[in-house]
């Protein structure tokens, strides 16, 4: 089966991060702004394998323009924001609403996934406010670091569960 999984949310929030660690296993320590950059992976989940095909998304409002299309094709999304930034967080519901209009759904499989979660002193969102999103807006939730690579897979299995259950 083929996948594809859209990573979406706000600027430098480690999107690129998260997918060069699932699909290359390594970490981008500079800061490049993305476009749009796409991966294919092979994976064995729960016994079934699978082709992801990952789209790394712009998280900077002047490359937004293309984001609709990547709305429409998205099998399931990940939902990315930054522990270190209050800001990223408020833009989740933001990005749940817009993908739900454009679906014309009232639910897609989304999984928020909470990354940075490495920069203990620098945290300003905590684990029960995300989980508790998560909750309301009846996603999955997962806390991650791309840095160290906790939760990485996880992240992307998750959402790939969620949508083999539709
Ligand atoms: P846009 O392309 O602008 O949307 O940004 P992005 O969301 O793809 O962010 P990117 O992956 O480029 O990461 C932004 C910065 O955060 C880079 O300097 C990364 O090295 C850093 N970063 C990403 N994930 C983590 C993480 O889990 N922990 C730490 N400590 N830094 C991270």
């Amino acid at each position: 089966m083929h996948h594809n999984i859209v990573v979406l949310g706000d600027g430098a929030v480690g999107k690129t991060a998260l997918t060069r660690q699932f699909c290359l296993n390594n970490f981008p320590e500079a800061y490049d702004p993305t476009i749009i950059d796409t991966y294919v992976k092979k994976v064995l989940i729960d016994g079934d394998e699978c082709e992801l095909e990952v789209f790394d998304t712009a998280g900077q409002e002047e490359f937004i323009g293309m984001r609709d299309q990547y709305f429409r094709e998205g099998d399931a999304f990940l939902l990315v924001y930054s522990v270190t930034s209050r800001a990223s967080f408020q833009y989740i519901k933001e990005f749940r609403a817009q993908l739900l209009r454009i679906r014309e759904a009232s639910s897609v499989p989304i999984v928020i996934v909470a990354n940075k979660f490495d920069l203990y002193n620098e945290r300003e969102v905590s684990t029960q406010e995300g989980a508790e999103l998560a909750r309301v807006l009846k996603c999955e939730f997962v806390e991650t670091s791309a840095k160290t690579r906790y939760n990485v897979e996880s992240a992307f299995y998750i959402a790939v569960r969620a949508l083999r259950k539709r």
